[in-house]
């Protein structure tokens, strides 16, 4: 038997992560950086070359792309297969959350949202699962969120995106398991980023965490333990899952 933390290590794994030039994306890339992968950030930011060069280790790259631009994600893709020679691991983070009212919400709010959230997940996936199945091994791991699965007020937009990425999952799972490649999603609760904190300031807040059975809301580092555990070999028999990493919010 294998020990524990060679099923964990990642060496020689290559991943990208979108949306990983801070918040969540970020903490996921510094765990699977310093389980060894090489990591490629993709994000809209400015500093995301900055953010690579600070994660742990060498080898790691940063492109600035918009995901919801086709061709940008095409060339994010491409440049990371000519940086690395394959992507082993596609975490597709990105993602914003625009809160109004159902009978408020833009259209353009609406479209932005399944953009960056759910249509950006499957144009990363359609580009890179086909090579991850090609050399046999590959994990897809996309984050949904708790709203995908109970009603938040004006979260119409985000609930609509995340609920997607839990079916996309579950399609990938199927049609890539056969090839070793397995498609995951991770619903937290409320995480203390800047789009957590935008969304659960103050006494909405404050009310909110009084619902969640271990009382506070979640660390980013303690989504990327899980996408981490997700990525590696040790999780080759958890696919089409739903992680959820919410505290206990969702059991009621
Ligand atoms: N923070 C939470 O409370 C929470 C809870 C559940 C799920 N999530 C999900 O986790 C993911 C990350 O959230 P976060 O809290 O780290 O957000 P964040 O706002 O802190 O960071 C998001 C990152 O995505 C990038 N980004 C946004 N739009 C982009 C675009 N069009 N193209 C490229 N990059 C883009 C931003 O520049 C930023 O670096 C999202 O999918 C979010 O829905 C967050």
């Amino acid at each position: 038997m294998k020990p524990f933390s060679e099923l964990m290590s990642l060496k020689g794994r290559t991943a990208l992560v979108t949306g990983g030039a801070s918040g969540i994306g970020y903490a996921i890339a510094q765990r699977l950086a310093e389980q060894g992968a090489r990591v490629c950030l993709v994000d809209l930011s400015d500093h995301v070359t900055e953010a690579a060069n600070r994660l742990p280790g060498t080898g790691h790259s940063g492109v600035q792309a918009n995901v919801t631009d086709e061709d940008a994600v095409l060339r994010s893709c491409n440049e990371a297969l000519e940086a690395f020679g394959k992507v082993d691991i596609l975490v597709n983070n990105a993602g914003v959350a625009l809160i109004a009212k159902a009978g408020e919400l833009t259209t353009q709010a609406w479209d932005t949202t399944l953009s960056i959230n759910l249509r950006a997940a499957f144009l990363f996936s359609r580009t890179l699962g086909p090579q991850m199945c090609k050399n046999g091994f590959g994990r897809i791991i996309s984050m949904a969120s708790q709203a995908a699965v109970v009603a938040l007020e004006g979260h119409i937009a985000y609930t609509a995106s995340k609920a997607g990425i839990l079916g996309m999952t579950k399609v990938l799972a199927y049609e890539w398991g056969p090839h070793g490649v397995t498609a995951n999603a991770i619903s937290p609760t409320v995480v203390e980023t800047e789009l957590g904190k935008k969304v659960w300031a103050g006494p909405v807040g404050d009310a909110f965490k009084a619902q969640i059975p271990t009382g506070r809301f979640a660390q980013p580092d303690e989504i990327a333990c899980a996408a981490t555990y997700l990525a590696s070999e040790a999780a080759a028999m958890v696919n089409g899952e739903n992680f959820f990493v919410d505290g206990g919010y969702t059991i009621r």
